[in-house]
């Protein structure tokens, strides 16, 4: 486990009782608590009750495919009687049953009939359209008749948008919308903006030396980070739908890029971007992951075209960019990152810029930068990970 360093003011609970983080001990011990508040970066007040923890294990059980339920939405539900949890469900992707459909037909198998007096807990408006290829979960639930429903947040897909919600309204339903929202938002990133913005959701990984290197000035970028960041990576891997890489990465680390998982190693799709026309077939990356899963994105494209038509034609909805800087730079300056997530190792590589981010830019004040918002900060060994939204985009100039 790792340290979360940004830690509220309203402490943690420590080996010697409640703590305060050492960030905000310090800020304390400066400013008054108003003032100190505003100082840290602080996380969502996270409703404490009883309900918020059963949803919270709702979105733990809609996190729990290892692989990538996309083009779907990550979707848990619990059915709970007098605060005994009846069943639960998890939806395991596209084509499989809806968390919801599976919760309820897991506690008819078990002979439970009283839905009027249960509760039913789910972090995505339950589905109400017909052209999928399973039925529509709507008709399912208003026909249990639960005493109260809990919904995390709304659909956004335009076919459901609010209609189900409302639906369960008028059949007298008590529904209570927004429970743990922010939360629920963030596990369904990518699903989200799929269907806000028509494009895939594009996280940014890098390790990086302390002082910012990808790579030494040779190239040589094996091991920035340690055994713990890698092992995270190949989690994030194997629960992303496509990863992208840049040419130059591919061709000299020789990067097999599936993910290995104890002795599990999965293939992944893969979208390789510039390099020459044809890639050669004894590609570590096309041995591990097979050709057909392998596509490339020639280089000079309009990126955002690029990726607009790689989500309407080939269903990409979501890219786990493992760089290298080049790559990575032309997505920050193409305004397509989402989510950072840094590994800093703890070394200091020095030497030249050529293996940074914005190896080129000039700016000329830092009010110019792109900012990121850090959501979460965690030791993991000896590497500092960091992760985030990415906040604030400002043109460069060169
Ligand atoms: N520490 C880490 O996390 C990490 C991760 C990956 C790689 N690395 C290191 O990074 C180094 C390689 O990085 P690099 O910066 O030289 O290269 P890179 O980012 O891996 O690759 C650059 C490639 O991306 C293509 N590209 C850039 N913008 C594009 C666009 N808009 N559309 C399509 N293609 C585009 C380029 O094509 P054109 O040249 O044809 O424009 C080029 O082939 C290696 O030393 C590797 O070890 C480190």
């Amino acid at each position: 486990m790792g340290i979360s360093f940004f830690s509220p003011l309203g402490a943690s609970e420590g080996r010697g009782g409640r703590q305060h983080s050492l960030a905000a001990r310090i800020l304390l011990h400066i400013f008054d608590k108003p003032s100190a508040e505003r100082l840290l970066v602080k996380k969502s007040a996270q409703p404490s009750s009883e309900k918020a923890d059963w949803m919270r294990s709702c979105l733990e059980l809609a996190d729990s495919p290892k692989d990538s339920c996309l083009p779907n939405p990550r979707v848990g539900a619990l059915i709970l009687h007098r605060n005994k949890v009846i069943s639960k469900a998890f939806h395991a992707g596209p084509g499989k049953a809806h968390a919801e459909a599976l919760a309820i037909q897991r506690a008819r198998s078990k002979g439970f009939r009283k839905f009027s007096e249960a509760s039913l807990y789910i972090n995505l408006e339950p589905c109400c359209h017909l052209n999928k290829r399973t039925p529509p979960c709507l008709p399912l639930v208003l026909d249990c008749q639960f005493k109260e429903i809990f919904i995390a947040h709304p659909d956004p897909n335009p076919q459901v948008a609010g209609r189900s919600i409302r639906a369960l309204r008028r059949s007298g339903a008590k529904v209570e919308v927004g429970l743990l929202k922010e939360e629920a938002e963030d596990l369904n990133q990518a699903f989200l903006k799929n269907q806000q913005e028509g494009m895939p959701l594009v996280r940014l990984k890098a390790a990086m030396s302390f002082d910012g290197r990808w790579a030494c000035p040779n190239g040589e970028s094996k091991w920035i980070s340690g055994e713990r960041s890698r092992a995270l990576v190949h989690h994030w891997r194997a629960k992303s739908q496509f990863i992208g890489i840049g040419y130059e990465s591919l061709k000299r680390d020789g990067s097999r890029l599936n993910a290995r998982l104890g002795r599990r190693s999965k293939p992944k799709n893969i979208l390789v971007f510039g390099g020459p026309k044809r890639l050669g077939k004894n590609l570590p990356v096309i041995k591990a992951n097979g050709m057909d899963r392998v596509h490339q994105i020639p280089s000079g494209v309009d990126l955002r075209k690029s990726l607009q038509t790689l989500y309407k034609e080939k269903g990409v909805c979501e890219i786990f960019l493992e760089g290298g800087p080049r790559l990575a730079t032309s997505f920050l300056e193409a305004d397509l990152v989402d989510h950072w997530m840094i590994f800093y190792g703890r070394g200091l590589i020095g030497g030249s810029a050529r293996y940074t981010i914005g190896a080129d830019w000039a700016l000329k004040s830092p009010q110019e930068s792109i900012k990121f918002q850090p959501q979460r900060v965690e030791l993991l060994g000896s590497d500092v990970f960091v992760e985030g939204k990415l906040h604030v985009y400002r043109s460069r100039t060169k």
